[in-house]
C-alpha cells in the first residue's frame, strides 16, 4: 500500500503536478528560495495554449467575457490550478480563487493574479500573462516543495475587459444598475456571472474586506511603448487611471438624401461627426497626459439615399485625476450644447455604471518590486498604466502592486500584442522573488 502511494506520487511529480497539500513542509535555506526560478518556456507554451481558446479561422482572438470561449478557457485554466493542488472555486462574480496552504495559516493570505478574458479582436498577452504567471509561480513552488509563510490566493478575476467586473464586486463596488449594463457577449454581467458559475443574486458575499488580504499583485504586459522604447525590462507601476464611459446619443430626423435641401437637414451624423472632433480638442487643451476616444459608434438607419436620424457613440475618459475627468466632461458638454443647436438636433449623454476609479499602488510594495528586480539585474522604470487593471479596485481592501514587462511595438488590445518570452520569464521572476521578499519581510 505504502509502495502503491510512493509509485503514484514518484509519477505525479514526474508529471510535475504533485498535490501541495499532500507534500510535507521542507525547510529550504533563505539562499535556495533566492535561487528560484520559473519555468520559461512551459509560461510561454501555456500562453499559446490558451491562445486557443476562442480563435478564429483567421487566428483572431474572441475570448470575451461570458461567451463560450472564455467558458472553456476558464475551465482548462481551472483544471490546471485543480493539478497544481490550489483547490479552485468560484465565487458569487464569477471569480476563480485557487488557494495553497502556508506554514502559518492565522495570517492572511498575499494574493496575485490577472484576468483571462479578452476585448473583441484581442490579443494573446493582456491578462493571461498574469494568470499564466502567478500559476507557475505556484508551480515551481511546489515543485521545490518550499512553503510560504504565509496562505497563497491565486485570483483570476472574472470580465476584466468589460468593466473590471470581479474585482468591483470583490470590493462592494458593483450596484444592481451594474449588474443589468449590457456587456459584450450580449448578456447582461448578471446573466454572464451566472453563465461562468457565480451567482448574481448573492453577489455580496463575495466581498473581502479591508486587511482580508495580506497583499495583492498583478504581473502584466505594459501596453504602451515606453518601456521598449527606452529598453527597461521590468516597469513598476505607481498609479492606475481612472475610467468613465458614456454612451452619447445624437438625435436629429432621418429624411430623403436627395430631395432635402442641405439647409434642411437634422443630419445626426453630421452632428456625432462635430463631436468627435470636439472630443479630441477639449482632451488635447490641457497639459496632461489624460486620454479621451469615441471607441464605437452606430447610425440609423444606415443607408446611402436616408439622411441619419439617430446616431449612438461611445465616449471614454481617462486620467489619474478623477477631478480632471469631470472637469473635462463639462467642457465636452459645453461642446455638445453648440453643436447641437447649430445643427437642429438633440445631443444626450448617459453616464454607464461601473466606471473605475484613479488609484495609486503600494509605495512600499513598489519599492519591494524595484529591489527584487534590482537584485534579479534588471533595469527599472517606475511608471503610471493608462490601461484600467483589477489591481486599481484590489487597492481598495489591501496594499497591492504591478509589475510590467514590456510589450513589442506598445502594441495592445489587437491581435498583434506581442511580448517575448524572456520579458515574460522575466516579470515572472520578478513576481516569484516578491512574493517571497513580502513573505519572509513579515513573519
Ligand atoms: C482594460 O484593459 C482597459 O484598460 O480598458
Ligand atoms: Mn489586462
Ligand atoms: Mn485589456
Amino acid at each position: 500500500m505504502r509502495r502503491r502511494q510512493f509509485i503514484q506520487n514518484a509519477s505525479l511529480t514526474a508529471l510535475g503536478i504533485i498535490a501541495f497539500g499532500g507534500i510535507k513542509a521542507v525547510t529550504r535555506s533563505a539562499a535556495a528560495a533566492n535561487a528560484l526560478r520559473v519555468n520559461g518556456k512551459r509560461i510561454e507554451s501555456r500562453i499559446f495554449e490558451l491562445a486557443k481558446f476562442g480563435m478564429d479561422a483567421n487566428g483572431h482572438g474572441t475570448r470575451v467575457a461570458f461567451t463560450q470561449a472564455d467558458i472553456e478557457g476558464r475551465a482548462w485554466f481551472t483544471a490546471l490550478m485543480q493539478r497544481a493542488g490550489l483547490n479552485p472555486t468560484i465565487d458569487t462574480a464569477g471569480n476563480i480563487i485557487g488557494k495553497r496552504k502556508g506554514k502559518n495559516n492565522a495570517l492572511k493570505p498575499i494574493a496575485f493574479g490577472s484576468h483571462i478574458d479578452m476585448v473583441p479582436d484581442g490579443g494573446n498577452y493582456d491578462g493571461t500573462l498574469g494568470s499564466i504567471g502567478a500559476l507557475e509561480v505556484i508551480e515551481i513552488l511546489n515543485e521545490q516543495n518550499l512553503v510560504t509563510e504565509h496562505p497563497l490566493e491565486l485570483i483570476i478575476f472574472s470580465n476584466e475587459e468589460g468593466g473590471t467586473i470581479g474585482s468591483k464586486a470583490m470590493v462592494g463596488d458593483i450596484s444592481k444598475e451594474g449588474l443589468q449594463q449590457r456587456s459584450q457577449s450580449g448578456l447582461t454581467m448578471g446573466e454572464g456571472i451566472r453563465a461562468i458559475g457565480g451567482n448574481p443574486d448573492n453577489i455580496q458575499s463575495c466581498i473581502r474586506k479591508k486587511g482580508d488580504i495580506h497583499a495583492w499583485l498583478e504581473l502584466h504586459i505594459e501596453q504602451g511603448g515606453i518601456l521598449e522604447k527606452e529598453k527597461i525590462q521590468i516597469g513598476v507601476v505607481e498609479g492606475i487611471v481612472g475610467i468613465v464611459h458614456w454612451e452619447v446619443m445624437v438625435e436629429g430626423f432621418a429624411n430623403h438624401a436627395g430631395a432635402t435641401q442641405m439647409n434642411m437637414r437634422q443630419d445626426a451624423l453630421l452632428a456625432a461627426s462635430k463631436l468627435v472632433i470636439a472630443v479630441n480638442e477639449v482632451i488635447t487643451s490641457v497639459k496632461g497626459t489624460q486620454v479621451g476616444t469615441v471607441g464605437k459608434i452606430a447610425v440609423q438607419p444606415g443607408a446611402y439615399n436616408v439622411i441619419p436620424g439617430k446616431v449612438q457613440m461611445g465616449l471614454e475618459i481617462r486620467d489619474l485625476s478623477a477631478e480632471k475627468i469631470e472637469m473635462l466632461f463639462k467642457e465636452i458638454e459645453k461642446r455638445a450644447d453648440l453643436i447641437a443647436k447649430a445643427t437642429k438636433t438633440k445631443i444626450l449623454f448617459e453616464r454607464q455604471a461601473n466606471e473605475s476609479k484613479p488609484a495609486l499602488t503600494d509605495k512600499k510594495l513598489q519599492q519591494t518590486i524595484h529591489a527584487t528586480a534590482k537584485s534579479l539585474g534588471f533595469s527599472t522604470k517606475f511608471m503610471q498604466s493608462g490601461a484600467g487593471h483589477d489591481t486599481q479596485h484590489v487597492g481598495m481592501i489591501a496594499p497591492a502592486a504591478m509589475i510590467f514587462i514590456p510589450s513589442v511595438g506598445g502594441i495592445s488590445h489587437s491581435p498583434k500584442e506581442f511580448s517575448t518570452a524572456i520579458d515574460m520569464e522575466n516579470g515572472a521572476n520578478v513576481l516569484l522573488q516578491t512574493i517571497l521578499a513580502i513573505d519572509k519581510a513579515n513573519q
